[in-house]
């Protein structure tokens, strides 16, 4: 719990620093405080949890923002990451999501490194055939489908998304029309052994 309490306050401080070195008394927070928790470059940090940005798709990243600011993800109270992110999109206008998203096609797109053992190699690949269709066998991404890239992300971040939609902490709010099909599909990874299997795949792929 503690670990997940510290991003929040470090954020926040971060935000407050922010506005107080700012010439007018009530400039705007900068809205442009990603790196904070998702690391330099957004290339990710997993001691806050927070995924690689770097290289993700723009539409995909526009409708997490949208989504997340609607309320209609990381609202869950299971659901502790999603929760530290919900507030960060709330923030934010309409204007500002557009701006963040330009910036972010800007940055370097550097695969994660592998950091999860204990996986089938084997079995993953078998299991991973079911989602194919959607996020393709190189785990690329599908905008026809409405499927991010997986290849690349940070193992752990994949391993907890799985996790979240199977025990409905993701995907099961009324607003998450494009996140419901991952509930049904994480019917089919039948533990948690399935999860680090399937992202063990995952991990092989697109390098
Ligand atoms: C307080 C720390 C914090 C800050 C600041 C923050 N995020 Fe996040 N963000 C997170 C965490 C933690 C997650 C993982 C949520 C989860 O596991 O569901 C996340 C998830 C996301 C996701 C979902 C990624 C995916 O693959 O679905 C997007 C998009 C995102 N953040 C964008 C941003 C942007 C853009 C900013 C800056 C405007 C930002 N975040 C600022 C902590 C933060
Ligand atoms: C019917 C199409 C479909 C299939 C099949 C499918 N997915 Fe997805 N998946 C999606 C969509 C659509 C999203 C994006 C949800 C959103 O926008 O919130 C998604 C999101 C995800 C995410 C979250 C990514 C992120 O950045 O937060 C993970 C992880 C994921 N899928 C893994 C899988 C795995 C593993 C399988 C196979 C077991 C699978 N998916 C099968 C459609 C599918």
């Amino acid at each position: 719990m503690f670990r997940k309490v510290i991003p929040v306050v470090f954020a926040l401080s971060a935000i407050a620093s922010v506005s107080a070195s700012a010439a007018q008394p009530h400039e705007p927070v900068d809205h442009r405080f990603c790196f904070t928790c998702h690391g330099t470059d957004g290339v990710g940090s997993e001691g806050i949890q927070a995924p690689r940005l770097a290289g993700m798709e723009s539409w995909y990243l526009k409708r997490q923002l949208e989504l997340f600011k609607a309320g209609g993800r990381g609202v869950h109270p299971m659901d502790i990451e999603g929760m530290e992110m919900q507030p960060m999109a709330a923030i934010l206008t309409e204007e500002q999501i557009d701006d963040v998203v330009a910036w972010a096609g800007s940055w370097e797109y550097v695969p994660a490194a592998p950091t999860i053992s204990g996986g089938n190699v084997e079995r993953g690949k078998q299991l991973f055939q079911a989602c194919v269709m959607c996020h393709g066998d190189q785990a690329q991404g599908n905008q026809a489908m409405n499927a991010p890239a997986l290849q690349g992300q940070n193992d752990w971040y994949l391993v907890t998304q799985l996790k979240n939609f199977k025990a409905g902490y993701r995907g099961n709010n009324p607003l998450d029309t494009y996140g419901a099909p991952m509930r049904a599909m994480t019917a089919g990874l039948a533990d948690e052994q399935a999860i680090v299997d399937v992202v063990t795949y995952i991990n092989t792929l697109g390098r």
